[in-house]
């Protein structure tokens, strides 16, 4: 036999005995030292590489990395029995060398975002009485965020100032802008489809408002449009009403109050008796905007006013969370703190 692989053989047999005899992390340590270090044993025999000659090269370098693979796969076996205090007769053999009757250290689990998790239970409930997700884009232009809804070009909802343009709206026909409300949705779905319809699109809005307890320039609204023929007022309310008993139990209360919205006539805006503070009763908080849209919206998507009717309403996601579990400021819900967002 070449000399080389002989004395591959004699490494192989050296390592492996050396191994089985060390019985300890330090006896581990200094043998992968002698064997596996950057000046050990593996190292030099595969320097010896260089001296075979050319015709046994290939069978010396195929054995070379048999044997380095042969006592690197053994040290790991070896080190993983020291570890778990199998010493084999050495020095562990006294006892398990972790105590498993100590408490362990409980693993900090994440879980999903408060406004993540309510959105979801309300697609749910809305789910159950038959009304479909849809989503739309929160880079929206103005023609699906106003012009289509019936909002008029002096309409103060469309104050430069108050919306996040991303083209400048004097300057460009149809300029882009990040949506303000879920509304948009509404359009973009009777452009595509035929009626019937009942969907609702959870979402982000944006507004360039002042932070403070029950303002963001970002938050989420539940859109939800219903169109058939005969649709009416009665429909809109059962549908909120069994969406509040079903969302906040059977005692829930709701009350709609005339308002104005240029998508809907007529229009009210969605009132819920919810506990805001820990600490406080329950108060009438306003939750959002509904009504029966208006035939502008109908005719500024091809839809036929005369034979369909449907009703529309828009909440905010943050109110809502912040009935179910008490928040007294919309901030808690951005900020991110841990220590809050755990008690959720
Ligand atoms: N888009 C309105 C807002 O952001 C809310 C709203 C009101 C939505 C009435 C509707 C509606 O669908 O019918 O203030």
């Amino acid at each position: 036999m070449p000399a080389m692989l002989e004395s591959l053989d004699t490494l192989e047999a050296d390592a492996l005995a050396a191994l089985s005899a060390a019985s300890d992390a330090p006896a581990l340590e200094s043998w992968r030292i002698e064997y596996l270090g950057g000046k050990g044993r593996m190292k030099s025999a595969a320097a010896g590489l260089k001296d075979v000659s050319k015709e046994e090269k290939p069978a010396a370098g195929k054995r070379l990395n048999e044997v380095k693979q042969a006592i690197e796969a053994a040290f790991k076996a070896r080190q993983s029995e020291v570890g778990k205090g199998g010493g084999g007769g050495g020095a562990n053999s006294a006892g398990p060398a972790i105590d498993l009757t100590e408490p362990g250290i409980a693993p900090e689990l994440g879980r999903r975002h408060v406004i993540s998790r309510v959105t979801e239970e309300l697609c749910d409930v809305f789910g159950r009485m038959g009304f479909e997700v849809v989503t739309g884009p929160e880079l929206e232009d103005d023609q699906h965020n106003f012009v289509k809804l019936n909002i008029p070009a002096e309409h103060p909802a469309r104050e430069p100032i108050d919306n996040f343009y991303v083209d400048d709206p004097l300057k460009t026909d149809v300029p882009r802008m990040l949506r303000s409300q879920t509304s948009t949705v509404q359009i973009r779905t009777m452009e595509s489809r035929k009626p019937p319809l009942r969907i609702i699109s959870p979402g982000r809005v944006y507004r360039p408002d002042t932070v403070d307890a029950t303002h963001s320039f970002m938050f989420h609204q539940l859109e939800g449009l219903y169109v058939d023929r005969k649709v009416s007022m009665v429909d809109l309310k059962t549908t909120l009403y069994s969406f509040a008993r079903s969302f906040f139990g059977p005692d829930a209360e709701i009350q709609l109050v005339p308002s104005y919205f240029p998508f809907t006539e007529p229009s009210a805006e969605f009132y819920m008796k919810i506990r805001l503070r820990p600490d406080e009763p329950a108060k009438w908080v306003e939750l959002g905007g509904c009504g029966m849209v208006d035939p502008a919206v109908f005719e500024a998507v091809g839809y036929d006013p005369e034979e369909w009717t449907g009703f529309a309403f828009g909440f905010g996601i943050e109110r809502i969370a912040m009935g179910k579990y008490s928040i007294p400021d919309i901030r808690m819900l951005f900020e991110n703190d841990v220590r809050f967002l755990k008690q959720l």
